[in-house]
């Protein structure tokens, strides 16, 4: 093991939390309970030092996961009195986050190719991914959506600022927003369908819907892999055509971006932030749109000394300390990067995860940083930036 891996493997350890039918590793800092796409980062690191414990989490996902394939941000496997008091509802909250659970286990098994650890988590996964494509695609053409800035996992993005039609001065009060932003879904005891209906915050991603197609690409591989052909066939034809759906709906000639829904109507959230580089991890990506892509981030995005900023330094609300909104993070910086190396752009790809470890090597493993000086922010010990572990593994 490298010092890097040691270290990493270190953390991972020490935010582990096991009792009796569940385990998981925690995030780091303030947060204790298990969150949906925190576990799959740590999952596709753990793949690499310990692929017992990485399943164990994977499973523990989906201790919550409703009949109608509905799988929670946030699952409380103990003091289940806080979900009560902060969701008004026991074991879970009733938010997603970007569904990214297909690729953690593909990237277990093929480590670790155990197919009834396949066999086990497949229905799981099926019916999850069968929400997203039906449930959560409400205007059904071919690109779910959020229902809350939290599904995001992007919480205070500029781009949520149209929920709060640009009143900045909102910002430090979010947390607060947010959490009364989740009464009308206490109120219809987080029915999904009524929910999709009454949203005011009705979000289609270009980065949760990049990430949804990669992942049905895995379910695919995963099926094949059981032998369900008919099966496999359908997810296939789900990945091309959220794909088709992004590269056509959500570009506008020269980027891509956000839409959100007002009355059923499609409306463009025009922000420069790193979403509009998630589509570089899908196939189909033409010539034209990849080399916009590449121009923008090396142009304006690549202009600090830590990259990869959470907005363009540019923008009007930019902050290089604040929470998502311009710090930079290991997470987001992972997907661009492989993303880079989906385009054969491995140069470029090379370099980011050098100074991605670099960045985790002089200031630790913290939740984000300043983009400018490499500061550490926010969480000591958060366990997906671990991820840079992951990232040398995939170019060595
Ligand atoms: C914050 C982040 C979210 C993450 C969670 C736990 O809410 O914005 O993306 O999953 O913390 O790390």
């Amino acid at each position: 093991m490298t010092d890097l891996e040691e270290k990493a493997y270190e953390v991972l350890r020490r935010n582990r939390v096991e009792g009796e039918g569940f385990a998981y590793t925690r995030p780091g800092g303030r947060y204790k309970h298990q969150f949906f796409w925190d576990s799959c980062f740590h999952a596709m690191v753990l793949r690499h030092f310990d692929t017992a414990f990485a399943k164990k989490e994977l499973f523990a996902l989906f201790q919550f996961q409703e009949p109608s394939g509905f799988v929670p941000h946030l699952s409380y496997h103990f003091d289940q009195w806080e979900a009560q008091l902060f969701w008004g509802r026991p074991h879970s909250s009733g938010l997603i986050q970007p569904p990214i659970v297909a690729e953690a286990v593909w990237a277990v098994y093929e480590i670790d190719p155990d197919k009834q650890f396949l066999q086990e988590i497949y229905p799981k996964l099926a019916a999850f991914y069968r929400f997203l494509l039906t449930v959560r695609d409400h205007d059904q053409d071919g690109l779910f959506s959020y229902v809350h800035p939290w599904e995001s996992g992007w919480d205070q993005s500029i781009e949520w600022e149209f929920a709060f039609r640009g009143r900045q001065w909102l910002t430090k009060q979010w947390r607060t927003r947010f959490w009364l932003m989740t009464l009308p879904y206490r109120r219809v005891d987080w029915d999904q369908k009524i929910m999709m209906e009454q949203s005011r915050f009705h979000v289609e991603t270009v980065d949760g819907n990049s990430l949804l197609s990669v992942n049905l690409a895995y379910l695919t591989k995963i099926a094949d892999a059981l032998g369900k052909r008919g099966e496999a066939g359908e997810w296939r034809e789900g990945a091309r055509s959220v794909e088709r759906a992004v590269l056509s709906a959500l570009w506008d000639g020269e980027t891509f971006s956000d839409h959100y829904l007002v009355k059923g109507v499609h409306d463009v959230i025009r922000k420069r932030t790193p979403v509009m580089f998630f589509p570089l991890l899908l196939p189909s990506l033409s010539k034209d749109q990849k080399k916009k892509l590449i121009d923008t981030l090396v142009g304006e995005f690549l202009t600090v000394s830590w990259p990869i900023p959470t907005a363009a330094p540019a923008e009007p609300h930019f902050n290089p300390e604040a929470y998502w909104r311009g710090t930079t993070w290991m997470n987001v910086n992972y997907y661009v990067i492989r993303g880079l190396l989906q385009q054969g752009e491995k140069e470029l790809a090379k370099d980011l995860i050098e100074l991605s470890v670099r960045l985790v090597a002089r200031s630790g493993f913290r939740e984000y940083y300043n983009p400018f000086t490499g500061e550490g922010m926010g969480a000591h010990d958060f366990s997906w930036s671990s991820l840079v572990v992951d990232l040398l593994k995939r170019v060595k």
